[in-house]
């Protein structure tokens, strides 16, 4: 059968594929703890929901314009405005099916043959898929366990070559929960403008940061490459509405113009249902969000104490998003198990423990835990864990 060639020049989701082995493994009765889930196990807020349910009872269930309805789009501009002190105006924002949507328009729109795109990596592998999607070639520079994985210029602009078209930043990133800083985006928005080249900015998890530390990202980008620059958002991960598809993109006029043609020719607009739930997301009340922080960062600090108990898997506390990246390269052996692949699909079948392999991230030898699940499960999943190292790699325990 042939194929078009993209097909072969692309790999599906592999963050995905755990959530479906989970999936085959429950429905045949086995029971499993699943560390795999990019998602919020919470529920979406309830007065998110009864603006859907008004929306379905007021018969909102028609066509809306492909960019968004202009209610939506004026409660984006309004957040960010309160949220970061910028002004957008609403055609510069268009309403998209998830946060992935706004990266692919935004890849389809600005990169083509030829093109290199520039990312940090390990990554959320949609990322470089996407760019390859888009006939485009994704470099990556990267980042290391040593400093966090933390984001610098410096390793993004040393990989620029003539053929760079965009850097593409991800902060709080998946998989490593790590920020870029704002001298530090800085100096990307600066060379952006100067050299012409995008940067776009996937802010998928700017409401789940830890800490008070300084991170608004949008107010650099307005203040160094206003016109070069594209922000990604989604109400998937703040507002635990990952099945409702909502996310947008901006940036300016033209990029957003593009990416509606794009999108009338693909998938129109996101469900209109949903646009009236994001508005009530955007517009009302942001305790919910509070709440869910507060228990991530519970959660967070919990499972840490209890993986570092084994001084085997190294990590560190994340900035932002809800994974823990863990090195288990000391856990890797000629011997035993030699790749974070081989050692996951081994701690699956053993204990029952799904995790996402660092492979999925261009980063073998680690593995990501998402910690969006209860704690009760982060217990009893952490345990069967460190069961599972001290079983296959006693040796090293000793020889520290
Ligand atoms: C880094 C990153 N960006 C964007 C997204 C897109 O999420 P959604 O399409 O649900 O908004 C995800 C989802 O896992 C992600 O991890």
């Amino acid at each position: 059968m042939k194929l078009a060639d993209r097909t072969s020049r692309i790999a599906s989701s592999p963050t995905m594929k755990v959530g479906a082995t989970v999936d085959r493994l429950r429905r045949s009765g086995i029971d499993v703890i699943d560390f795999g889930a990019g998602e919020p196990d919470f529920s979406t807020p309830d007065a998110i929901k009864v603006a859907a349910h008004q929306a379905l009872d007021q018969n909102f269930t028609r066509y809306t314009p492909v960019a968004g309805i202009g209610e939506l789009k004026k409660a984006i501009c309004e957040r960010y405005k309160t949220d970061y002190g910028v002004d957008y105006t609403e055609n510069q924002v268009i309403v998209t099916a998830g946060g992935k949507q706004a990266l692919y328009n935004t890849a389809l729109s600005l990169f083509g043959p030829g093109d290199e795109v520039i990312t940090h990596t390990p990554c959320w592998p949609t990322i470089p898929e996407q760019v390859k999607l888009a006939d485009a070639t994704p470099v990556f520079a990267h980042t290391h366990v040593e400093d966090g994985f933390a984001v610098h210029a410096q390793a993004l602009l040393d990989a620029v070559t003539p053929r760079t078209r965009g850097i593409i930043v991800n902060s709080p990133g998946n998989p490593t929960g790590a920020l870029i800083s704002e001298g530090e985006l800085r100096v990307l928005g600066e060379f952006a403008a100067k050299q012409h080249i995008w940067l776009v900015v996937d802010l998928c998890y700017e409401k789940l940061i830890y800490d008070p530390v300084p991170h608004n990202l949008p107010k650099v980008l307005a203040e160094t490459c206003p016109e070069q620059a594209v922000i990604c958002g989604s109400a998937s991960k703040a507002y635990a509405m990952t099945g409702w598809r909502c996310g947008w993109q901006i940036g300016p006029q033209a990029v957003i113009a593009a990416s509606n043609a794009i999108q009338s020719h693909s998938t129109s607009n996101v469900t209109s249902i949903t646009q009236k739930a994001a508005v009530e997301a955007l517009r009302g009340s942001q305790a919910p969000v509070t709440v869910m922080l507060d228990e991530y960062r519970k959660r967070r600090d919990q499972l840490h104490a209890w993986l570092t108990v084994d001084p085997r898997l190294r990590c560190r506390k994340p900035a932002g998003a809800f994974y823990m990246f863990v090195d288990i390269s000391d856990t890797l052996s000629p011997d035993g198990f030699r790749t974070s692949l081989d050692w996951s699909d081994a701690l699956l079948d053993e204990q029952r423990v799904a995790v996402t392999p660092g492979e999925a991230f261009d980063a073998p030898g680690t593995i990501r835990i998402s910690y969006a699940t209860s704690m009760e499960l982060l217990r009893e999943g952490s345990t069967r864990l460190l069961a599972f190292v001290e079983k296959h790699a006693p040796q090293a325990a000793t020889a520290r």
